[in-house]
């Protein structure tokens, strides 16, 4: 070896382990969990008007239960602000660990970075917070949940392949400036772009919400009397959406399809019915992935930055087997 190509090798050495030792110092950034018997456990509910919420609430529940730690909940009845209130009072009650759902990706950063400055560590339940300004590893643990980009794709794609010869499709978007609206919107409007017959005719947010779908859907048929798809962000919203239709004199199914994301047993059962043509699940059952975790970052482990929850798919090929299964 020259001289040259030693020095080469040696400042290539240095490089790796500069870069190692920042990975390993992101985590050591964080604030650490000591392992004990039992904890004492925040977890911040965005809201509880709707059946997936409810589930994830109770499965956390049911598992905070099981292993016999304190939960202290709080439900932030839709409002990004009353959440951060939340989680500084969960701050001030000394809880060793916060769950946080943040109901949209930017408000909720004030509320993680109070957590880390008083040692407390996050870790965030199927939504997320803006990657720009907060990460896994530095300001909270980990991100646990769905890839809701795919999600998007993926109702997308069952589109294409069941309706090959184009579609004119009204969108019901999430609560704006949350993680699955913008990402199941992405996955979606991506998969579409440049495909020939496929027009998006108009998309606008119904909140996540029954009646806020049923009337956003209502205001988009009377000015889109040409749509033949409805793609909801959620099964709240798909449902409002049947609702709408049907006032409308419109036959789910028949005259426009309903497309929809969660999977719970009423949309599971309208694809039996043949009122929604297909739904992607998003799993709301967290409980045992969530306190898995937590005693895994316990004993010192690793955590990736995404535990990614697998969802299964919803058409009528296997609904009738698996409305059973759904939450
Ligand atoms: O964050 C997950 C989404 O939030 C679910 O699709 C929806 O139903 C819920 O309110």
């Amino acid at each position: 070896m020259t001289g040259i190509t030693r020095r080469v090798a040696l400042m290539a050495t240095a490089a790796a382990a500069v870069a190692l030792s920042t990975v390993a110092f992101a985590q050591e950034g964080l604030p650490k969990l000591e392992k004990k018997d039992t904890y004492k456990v925040g977890f911040a509910q965005t809201e509880s008007n709707n059946p997936w919420r409810i589930a994830q609430t109770e499965s956390m529940k049911a598992e905070a239960e099981k292993l016999g730690y304190q939960l202290v909940y709080t439900d932030a009845a839709g409002s990004a602000a009353k959440q951060v209130a939340d989680v500084n009072s969960m701050i001030a009650q000394g809880v060793d660990v916060i769950f946080l759902a943040p109901r949209e990706e930017k408000p909720l950063i004030p509320a993680v970075m109070a957590a880390k400055k008083a040692g407390i560590p996050v870790i965030l339940l199927d939504r997320n917070v803006d990657q720009s300004l907060a990460k896994a590893g530095e300001d909270y643990v980990t991100f646990i949940g769905s890839d809701f980009i795919d999600e998007g794709k993926r109702i997308a794609e069952w589109l294409v392949q069941n309706k090959p010869d184009g579609a004119k499709i009204i969108q019901l978007e999430g609560t704006t400036g949350s993680s699955p609206a913008n990402d199941r919107k992405k996955g979606f409007d991506e998969a579409l772009a440049g495909k020939a017959g496929f027009e998006i005719l108009a998309s606008q947010s119904g909140d996540f919400a029954r009646d806020k779908g049923r009337q956003v859907a209502e205001a988009l048929l009377q000015a889109h009397p040409d749509a033949d798809v409805i793609y909801a962000h959620n099964d709240e919203m798909a449902m409002g959406a049947i609702a709408a239709l049907e006032a409308a004199g419109k036959v789910p199914g028949k005259d426009v399809l309903v497309l929809s994301i969660d999977g719970g047993k009423e949309a599971v059962q309208a694809v039996v019915d043949g009122k929604i043509a297909a739904v992607v699940e998003c799993n709301p059952r967290f409980g045992p992935k969530a306190f898995e975790t937590l005693a895994r970052y316990a004993n010192g482990e690793t955590i990736e930055a995404w535990v990614k929850n697998v969802d299964k798919f919803y058409d009528p090929t296997n609904a009738a087997a698996e409305v059973a299964n759904a939450y």
